[in-house]
């Protein structure tokens, strides 16, 4: 559908910005609470709510503590909540058998947030980086991210999360035939329901650096992720990963970073039509606050901005640090 405009003065375009009542008239896109997965960090310990000092705003908050951040989050109508495990480095090995230990971090949080805010929809994260000893997302052998192998591990971190009591599992570990296998394996454990967002179109990005930090991966991270993560350069491949995991069983669809990549959201959702999620991930977030803070941006007005900016692309919804605060906002 092709834009008319008549001739001036027949079309001042300005008039349908005159006024606060016709510019809310005529908006195009609009931001609700609903919109946001809120991504949070876990911790070990009672009663902790820990500052990232790359992310501020932002805490490692221990099992219980999470709980009260998931019935903040009903309160506020934010629907979703997905879990970061801050993983302890003696626990990290070379087989990453944390990842499917029923009472790791992550599994007692979906556990306290099922308790504590039983409508919250509970979203993991799937993959090994938290638990490897080397920081990638695979199993390394001989310098090599191996696949097939780390998706059968990766298969048996999804059983353990759904059974925990998972509500969508995201796999962000970018290996080919994890989402066929996940989803075979959820359906043979009776947990159809359990859905997928699919990280099909993930970037090998500088933005991620402030959330290695928080979850205490940077250190322990040999070279760089771009054998499995995408070339920005590319964005015919990113429409090829999502046609591919939705053939393969995923719900819905995540882009990764954000910002950046609004035009990879664009033509997701053209092509697709499928539920499509932005990652506003945390080296965004980080920009945003660190030029707030020194006054050069007003921080609530970017921040509102650039969430609007996901749904204007044609996201359904946004993984965003800022929810709360966004919500709050939203709310009044
Ligand atoms: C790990 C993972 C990463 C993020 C989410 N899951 C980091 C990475 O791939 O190195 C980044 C999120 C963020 O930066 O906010 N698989």
């Amino acid at each position: 559908m092709k834009p008319t405009v008549a001739p001036f003065p027949a079309a001042r375009l300005r008039r349908t910005r005159a006024s606060q009542a016709i510019r809310d008239l005529v908006r195009e896109n609009t931001l609700t609470p609903a919109d946001f997965i809120w991504p949070v960090f876990v911790r070990d310990g009672e009663g902790l709510e820990e500052p990232i000092a790359s992310m501020p705003g932002v805490m490692r908050r221990s099992v219980d503590k999470i709980a009260e951040a998931a019935v903040e989050a009903q309160a506020l109508g934010i629907p979703a909540i997905c879990l970061f495990p801050y993983t302890d480095a003696s626990l990290k090995t070379g087989d990453c058998a944390e990842a499917w230990n029923p009472d790791n971090l992550t599994n007692r949080a979906i556990r306290a947030i099922k308790d504590a805010a039983p409508d919250i929809a509970v979203m993991t994260d799937v993959a090994l980086d938290p638990y490897n000893i080397n920081g990638h997302d695979g199993y390394v052998v001989d310098g090599e991210i191996v696949n097939d192998a780390t998706v059968e591990a990766l298969v048996k971190m999804t059983l353990a999360q759904a059974d925990a009591g998972a509500d969508i599992i995201g796999p962000s570990d970018m290996m080919d035939g994890r989402i066929e296998a996940m989803r075979g394996a959820l359906e043979k454990a009776a947990h159809q329901n359990v859905a997928i967002l699919s990280y099909s179109a993930k970037y090998a990005s500088g933005y991620y650096g402030p959330f290695r930090d928080a979850v205490g991966a940077s250190g322990a991270l040999k070279g760089d992720k771009k054998t499995y993560q995408m070339d920005p350069a590319n964005s015919d491949e990113a429409l090829r990963l999502v046609e591919r995991d939705l053939m393969e069983g995923a719900d819905m669809v995540m882009v990764k970073p954000g910002i950046a990549y609004l035009d990879i959201c664009h033509r997701v959702k053209s092509a697709f039509g499928v539920p499509t999620f932005a990652y506003q991930v945390s080296g965004e977030y980080a920009m945003i606050q660190a030029a707030a803070q020194n006054g050069w941006i007003d921080g609530e007005k970017v921040m509102m901005e650039s969430l609007m900016a996901f749904k204007r692309a044609g996201c359904n919804g946004i993984l965003t640090y800022s929810a709360p605060a966004a919500a709050r906002l939203l709310n009044g």
